[in-house]
């Protein structure tokens, strides 16, 4: 539910912000090359962008300092203050709306050349509306990148490397913590599952992109982290997979 999550990251988000220490780069995730080796994007000069899920906005600012013209929106006051914040340090001007990303209302349809995300659409309890949201406010030809947790990484246990839960198994996966007023909440989804609600919202799929995390990126900063993204694990399994889709 969005209630949970926003809970989870006005608590989160300092923390967060802390020890991930996030540089001001386009980066799509764990075990994957940032936007200078992948070139998804094109040149931003000028293009008008939108951030969806931006957090502290790292991704964002880099794209302003760029030239394009960026909006962000996220659903925590706290990630939104950091990535304030931020943009005012990097001299750049972003505007910030706090709300839910399954509702663009405040973005005028058919006005941006860009939309992207990193690592947030994970949370998004119904995916489907967030995806007719971006192509409703995407130009003709206008691009949406974004990346996720693999879907095949959160279905198995880091420490042992078993399947833990079943591929099949799509729906809402809640951790529970000694603080039961926390919970982080994520919502777990097949590959083709993702790729049909993108095509019934109206999208081309150009790209699905399995980046290969065998390799250790410098950019990466999550790399070992949380005893997740360990080696080992990342040996076996991409964490992050990344999809880019075009507007009719
Ligand atoms: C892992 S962070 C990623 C932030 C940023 N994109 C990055 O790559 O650093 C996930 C972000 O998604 C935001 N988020 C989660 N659910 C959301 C929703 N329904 N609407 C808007 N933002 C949401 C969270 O507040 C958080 O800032």
């Amino acid at each position: 539910m969005t209630k949970e999550t926003k809970k989870w990251w006005e608590y989160s988000s300092e923390g967060y912000q802390k020890e991930c220490k996030i540089p001001v780069e386009i980066h799509y995730g764990p075990g994957s090359p940032n936007e200078k080796h992948l070139k998804l994007l094109g040149n931003l000069k000028n293009k008008n962008v939108l951030e969806i899920g931006c957090g502290g906005a790292q991704c964002g600012i880099a794209m302003a300092k760029q030239g394009a013209k960026v909006t962000g929106i996220d659903i925590s006051e706290e990630q939104l203050k950091f990535a304030a914040n931020l943009a005012e340090k990097n001299n750049v001007k972003i505007k910030f709306y706090q709300r839910d990303i399954k509702d663009l209302k405040p973005i005028k349809s058919s006005s941006q050349d860009i939309v992207f995300s990193a690592y947030a659409l994970l949370y998004i309890d119904n995916i489907g509306k967030c995806f007719k949201e971006v192509y409703r406010v995407l130009k003709k030809n206008g691009i949406f990148v974004f990346s996720l947790d693999h879907p095949f990484f959160n279905r198995i246990n880091p420490k042992t490397l078993k399947v833990n839960r079943s591929y099949f198994k799509n729906d809402k996966w809640v951790e529970t913590f000694s603080d039961s007023s926390k919970k982080f909440v994520m919502y777990t989804r097949t590959i083709s599952e993702i790729f049909n609600y993108l095509v019934e919202a109206g999208f081309i799929v150009e790209k699905i992109i399995e980046p290969d995390s065998r390799k250790k990126y410098k950019e990466d900063v999550w790399y070992g982290m949380w005893n997740l993204y360990t080696l080992k694990f990342l040996k076996m399994v991409p964490p992050t997979i990344i999809f880019k889709v075009w507007k009719k």
